[in-house]
């Protein structure tokens, strides 16, 4: 027996043992726990144990996967910390940040918040941008069979989901549509100069691409 800390990071390793894509795995999880940890210390007065166990626990059980239940990932989390007995009100606080940190969720207006979310959320988000972020993109694009690029699709952020998926959905097309606009959308200052500067990386790479793409560079 170790730390709750210590046997969430077991749990949730072994739980990703069949991961079933490049951009969601463990090291993803291991990723957003690290970026979590660095915000959460640069920004003070917040609870790193619900931070840790936030980041750990955050895609235990990702909707995408389980025919769109949103419940599922929550109570996955819910029925591991009241097994390991932890803390009532940390058990509570750990699941309501599982259950808020999605991107769709926080386009949908957010109902419920606290800190530790926002420390969570940012981390999350900063895994999407960077070089990292790129490469999930593609790894995404690849797993779901979509083009890497097609100029006769023009991006659109408000596409639907049957528009997205009649045009081939090219993957290039993520970046204007909802990488670049994920700066906006983070609570902390530490998140946003992170964002910052991955943004800025992720748009060298888009403009380079579009110039490689015509044979200039
Ligand atoms: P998370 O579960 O980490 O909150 P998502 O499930 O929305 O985020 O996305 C996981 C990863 O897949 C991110 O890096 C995101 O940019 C990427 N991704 C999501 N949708 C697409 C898409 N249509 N094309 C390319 N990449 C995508
Ligand atoms: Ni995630």
């Amino acid at each position: 027996m170790g730390t709750l800390i210590e046997t969430t990071t077991t749990f949730v390793r072994d739980t990703f043992a069949s991961a079933e894509e490049g951009g969601h795995d463990w090291f993803h999880t291991r990723r957003v726990l690290k970026n979590a940890i660095t915000i959460g210390q640069d920004e003070g007065n917040v609870d790193m144990i619900a931070v840790q166990l936030g980041a750990l626990l955050h895609d235990i059980a990702d909707s995408k996967f389980h025919d769109g239940n949103e419940a599922i990932g929550p109570e996955t989390a819910r029925d591991w910390l009241v097994s390991q007995g932890a803390d009532q009100a940390l058990t509570t606080h750990v699941v309501n940040i599982v259950r808020h940190v999605s991107f769709k969720k926080n386009l949908e207006g957010q109902q419920w918040t606290s800190r530790e979310l926002a420390v969570v959320q940012d981390a999350d988000r900063l895994d999407a941008l960077g070089a990292i972020g790129i490469a999930r993109a593609f790894s995404f694009g690849g797993h779901k069979g979509h083009f890497l690029y097609d100029p006769s699709v023009p991006p659109n952020p408000h596409a639907t989901k049957e528009e997205r998926k009649r045009s081939g959905a090219p993957t290039l097309n993520h970046f204007p549509e909802k990488l670049f606009l994920l700066q906006d959308l983070m609570n902390t200052d530490t998140g946003r100069k992170l964002a910052a500067e991955r943004t800025a990386f992720a748009h060298e790479f888009y403009d380079r691409f579009l110039a490689e793409w015509e044979g200039e560079l």
